[in-house]
């Protein structure tokens, strides 16, 4: 074993902070490394789930948004995309269908919508949790206030994602800089102070970003794994960048190959899971888009979550955050026997407990 998968390893056992130069280190020996810290990442995802894999029911309830993001499908620039709303009554048909599958967490993922103002999601979560009440909520709505965090959090919500994007302030402004953006004042600082108020609430809370976005640099992915360090969240989601044409990033940039962004992304979920040894890391949507048996890889790699697509057919292709987004299709009962067998597969199992940060 080299020095530097020890000094991770007593870092981790004596719960000592990661400097800035050991995570540079640790990012620009990725090749050296990446079977090393993957079995180092295993051990650590054996000693606290075993070959347990949580499932989460993803509800997309909008793709109208008043941000702007230069990197996504469903940024309010974009004329292309074909809008959507659920109706509540839809939203709860939706929890009733990933209920009776044995879904006990439900994740209500939207654009930054002001049509689900404060008020209406307070009544959804109110119905959600008196309805299905062994079960978590999960929200990820984009960035609110604090007030609105609070209130929706006094109302039930157990968890929120926020994916902080990138910790780096000009690599934040260089992928959010559209008129619309800069008008709003998005940046790094806001959207990290966002998560720190979410965790103050008591929330269960989810940062992360994406790997291999336009400009990305390693310094920059050691800030991101800097301020996760610091902020210490339950959840964790990155995943594969991937370029969406209908955008100003997905037009031009030149970016890693899909199979750097690929290995880059495996990598860090190992990583992630020696630093974070108990965080809930999902093997995202977008990994299992790029590469065929990308979500299986993600779970070798330290991931233990999933989030299969609860959402109406009739809407679950229009929340297209980037092109050819995988539907995965385990809104049937059918879809949840098919990821059933493909972790089985690998020696994995799907667990249907609510899976709470513990
Ligand atoms: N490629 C990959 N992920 C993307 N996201 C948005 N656009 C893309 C893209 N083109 C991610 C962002 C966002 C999450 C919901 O999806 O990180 O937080």
């Amino acid at each position: 074993m080299t020095s530097l998968t020890q000094l991770l390893k007593h870092s981790v056992v004596s719960k000592k902070p990661i400097s800035e130069s050991v995570y540079t280190s640790l990012l620009d020996e990725q090749e050296k490394l990446f079977l090393p810290i993957q079995n180092m990442a295993k051990k650590a995802q054996y000693l606290h789930f075993k070959n347990q894999v949580y499932i989460r029911g993803l509800i997309e309830i909008s793709n109208y948004c008043n941000n702007d993001c230069d990197y996504c499908g469903i940024r309010c620039s974009n004329k292309a995309v074909q809008r959507f709303r659920l109706s509540d009554e839809d939203i709860l048909t939706c929890c009733k269908k990933g209920y009776a599958l044995g879904f006990k967490t439900f994740v209500l993922q939207g654009g930054e919508d002001l049509l689900f103002d404060v008020d209406r999601v307070s009544k959804l979560i109110r119905q959600i949790k008196k309805e299905f009440s062994d079960c978590a909520l999960t929200l990820s709505l984009g960035e609110k206030p604090a007030e609105v965090y609070a209130e929706w959090k006094k109302e039930g919500a157990d968890r929120y994602l926020l994916r902080h994007e990138s910790a780096n302030s000009n690599h934040y402004a260089f992928l959010h800089q559209s008129p619309v953006d800069q008008k709003r004042g998005r940046t790094a600082i806001y959207r990290q102070n966002c998560l720190y108020t979410l965790k103050k609430l008591g929330y269960q809370t989810g940062a992360g970003f994406m790997v291999g976005t336009p400009l990305q640099t390693n310094q920059h992915v050691v800030e991101d794994l800097l301020f996760l360090q610091d902020l210490q969240p339950e959840m964790i989601g990155i995943g594969p960048y991937i370029p969406h044409p209908e955008t100003p990033l997905g037009k031009i940039s030149p970016i890693p190959t899909p199979t750097q962004r690929f290995h880059k992304t495996l990598y860090l979920l190992s990583l992630l899971r020696n630093i974070h040894p108990r965080a809930l890391l999902p093997s995202t949507t977008a990994l299992a888009t790029l590469i065929p048996g990308g979500r299986e890889k993600g779970i070798l790699h330290g991931a233990n979550v999933v989030m299969p697509n609860l959402s109406p057919e009739k809407t679950s292709n229009k929340y297209e955050i980037y092109k050819n987004k995988l539907n995965t299709g385990s809104e049937s009962a059918n879809g949840l026997a098919t990821l059933s067998k493909a972790l089985e597969s690998i020696g994995y199992e799907i667990n249907k407990g609510i899976g709470n940060y513990v």
